[in-house]
């Protein structure tokens, strides 16, 4: 009996080491090689307010770099704008938290890498809003960056484009965490039915814009960081449901979309939810 007792303690014994080194090797895993990764996500959209004129418009969403956290140092910031060019986009927008802080403090100063952002090529230009990690940290440091290197940025106003003869309009909205948005105001500029997209850090307000934005778009999520198979992401940074965790949400005539960015906070972690580049071929339904 007692030589089947120790057999037995052995086998327990095999089972919790190798439970162990299979959580050793996916925490590793989720620290070190999947954050530094870097995937470009296409996504066809027919939106319902749209003009065919601006049929197969490229656009392509940057979010939340947060750039100074371990997983992303200048050189990967540099890779992402690399692999962004190389996608010709028509317009650029992106969605906040350039910074890696929760408070005043950041690895990274706005001044150390928001130059390198100039690089970015777009036939009609790159926009921006800020998210609650610039604001932690110092928004108007961050805006001012930002626009020494020819990023548009949008607080609760708007800017026009003309596109193939067509008008098109961005709008943006403040950080809903740190700010007071107002989506009346951001689109005070905008004639009703023209075709329009609403940029927002946070997607809690996608529901309040109005149906006539062709599409509104945010970051902020991060695709939770860690999605688990079958079950999805355990924790979300946003009252809307895992359905908004990213991607692309219909609900009737609205269209949202949601990209999990590039780099992480809080914890240093990805799984199953790798950095991206969202590019989005727009066209009319
Ligand atoms: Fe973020």
């Amino acid at each position: 009996m007692a030589i089947a007792k120790f057999r037995f303690s052995k086998k327990l014994i095999a089972g919790y080491s190798a439970l162990f080194l299979l959580g050793v090797l996916l925490l590793g895993y989720a620290v070190f090689i999947e954050p530094r990764q870097l995937i470009v996500q296409h996504y066809s959209i027919a939106l319902p307010h749209w003009s065919p004129k601006l049929n197969h418009l490229k656009v392509a969403v940057l979010t939340d770099l947060h750039v100074g956290c371990l997983s992303v140092p200048v050189s990967k910031l540099r890779r992402v704008i690399a692999t962004t060019n190389a996608e010709h986009p028509d317009i650029i927008v992106m969605l906040g938290d350039f910074v890696a802080s929760h408070g005043r403090k950041s690895s990274l100063k706005p001044e150390e890498f928001v130059h390198e952002l100039s690089a970015l090529q777009a036939k009609y230009g790159v926009y921006t809003v800020l998210g609650n990690h610039d604001w932690w940290y110092n928004g108007e440091a961050v805006r001012e960056e930002l626009q020494k290197a020819n990023i548009h940025v949008l607080e609760n106003e708007s800017a026009e484009l003309i596109v193939n003869d067509t008008n098109l309009w961005i709008a943006g909205l403040a950080d809903q965490w740190t700010r007071a948005p107002n989506i009346t105001l951001a689109l005070k500029q905008v004639p009703l039915g023209a075709p329009c997209l609403m940029l927002m850090h946070e997607p809690d307000l996608f529901r309040e814009v109005p149906e006539s934005v062709s599409l509104s778009l945010a970051g902020h999520t991060h695709g939770g960081q860690v999605a688990l198979p079958f079950i999805g992401p355990p924790i979300l940074p946003t009252e809307m449901g895992s359905k908004f965790a990213r991607g692309l949400i219909v609900e009737g005539e609205k269209n949202y979309f949601v990209s999990s960015g590039v780099g992480t906070s809080v914890l240093p972690v990805r799984f199953c939810v790798p950095p991206e580049i969202c590019v989005l071929d727009l066209t009319s339904q």
